[in-house]
């Protein structure tokens, strides 16, 4: 029989519900601009997110990555679908209650410098904020060293311009101004890819931190699985604007099903020394999202391919709460480890800076 406390959790909606989101961009030539197609950025996501949780998007550029992570925050209007968040639908509010809802939810980015004013302080970078939405009333001063304090930085850094900081640091200005509003997501898109891989880990390892403390959500946007890897409690794996596996990051390493996602993870290091993946190279680049491949999306890549994977799109489904977009997954086997060469040196400091 349910508890109290379990029912609760139970009727508790998601904090974040997507719904057959689509987002295409109108492709227009000629002198009237008529529009001769459409770029299929988003085609089709379904995704829920816990309070608390970490979901990682994985997949190369151009799959739709910060797309979704837009329309999520309502940056940009979907061309179909729905965004939920904590149980309200933002499709449907008018601009002064979207404003209050995006209160709860905020972005950080991959350049952190081009989205922090050069001509403000630091101080009055994370005061605007404040401002903006009437918060701390007066007490702006004691509020901004309380948020750099937050993120490893010092009061005294209030008084400094964007520029008298390195990469990391920056980002965590950015995460400073994020959590300024106290959200309960924050959508981070490609947040630590520019930064040095040991910076990367001491970032991801904050927001960690900060997830503990304050009971944030992440959507964790990354091209790098091994970053990911380190973050998500969940990860969806996009290809052409869809989702082609969607699992836990336990179930994900594990045995992926997808042979897109045992290509991507067939690029990383391995725990164990000495051993590697046995590598997929991908043949070819992403197909023009205006042009997508009929049938499965992946098909012109996959070395698995048969005449029915050109013809008919495989739904995104699977036991196991693992759901994977293939025909044929059951037959496909993952890669097995094989004993490697040395590792390139990138991996390897990526893969000591992140040993726990
Ligand atoms: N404003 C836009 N107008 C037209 N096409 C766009 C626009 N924004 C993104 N795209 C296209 O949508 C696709 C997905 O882009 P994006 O979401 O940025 O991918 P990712 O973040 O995974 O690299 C790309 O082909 C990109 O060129
Ligand atoms: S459906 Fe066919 S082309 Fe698509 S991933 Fe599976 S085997 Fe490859
Ligand atoms: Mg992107």
């Amino acid at each position: 029989m349910s508890t109290p406390s379990t029912m609760t959790t139970l009727n508790t909606p998601p904090l974040l519900q997507l719904t057959g989101l689509v987002k295409h961009y109108p492709v227009r030539r000629g002198l009237f601009s008529r529009m001769t197609g459409a770029v299929r950025a988003v085609d089709g996501v379904d995704l829920t997110l816990e309070a608390g949780q970490t979901l990682g998007i994985v997949g190369e550029s151009g799959c739709g990555k910060s797309t979704l992570g837009r329309l999520v925050l309502r940056l940009i209007e979907p061309t179909q679908g729905r965004v939920v968040f904590a149980g309200t639908d933002l499709g449907g509010l008018a601009p002064a209650a979207l404003r209050a809802q995006r209160r709860q939810m905020q972005i950080i980015f991959q350049d952190p410098y081009s989205s922090l004013n050069p001509r403000m302080t630091v101080g009055q970078i994370l005061a605007e904020p404040l401002r903006l939405h009437g918060l701390h009333g007066g007490r702006h001063t004691q509020r901004v060293a309380e948020l750099l304090q937050t993120v490893g930085l010092a009061p005294e850094h209030a008084g400094r311009y964007p520029h008298e900081f390195s990469g990391g640091q920056r980002q965590r200005i950015g995460i400073a101004r994020a959590l300024a509003v106290e959200p309960k997501l924050i959508v981070c898109d490609e947040a630590v890819s520019a930064l040095d891989v040991s910076v990367q880990a001491q970032v991801v390892n904050l927001l960690q931190d900060l997830q503990q403390r304050l009971g944030l959500a992440y959507i964790f946007i990354a091209h790098d699985l091994a970053v990911v890897k380190h973050i998500a409690s969940h990860i969806a794996v996009m290809y052409l604007g869809r989702v082609v596996e969607y699992a836990t990051k336990e179930a994900l390493f594990a045995a992926p099903r997808h042979p897109y996602t045992q290509a991507l993870l067939s690029a990383i290091p391995v725990p164990e020394p000495g051993s590697q993946r046995q590598r997929i190279l991908l043949a070819g680049d992403v197909p023009s999202p205006a042009n997508p491949p009929p049938g499965c999306p992946f098909h012109t890549r996959c070395r698995h391919a048969s005449d029915r994977c050109a013809q008919e799109t495989p739904p995104l489904a699977g036991p196991d709460q693992h759901a994977v977009a293939c025909h044929f997954w059951r037959d496909i086997e993952a890669p097995t480890l094989v004993r490697s060469a040395p590792l390139n040196r990138r991996l390897q400091r990526l893969q000591s800076a992140f040993v726990n």
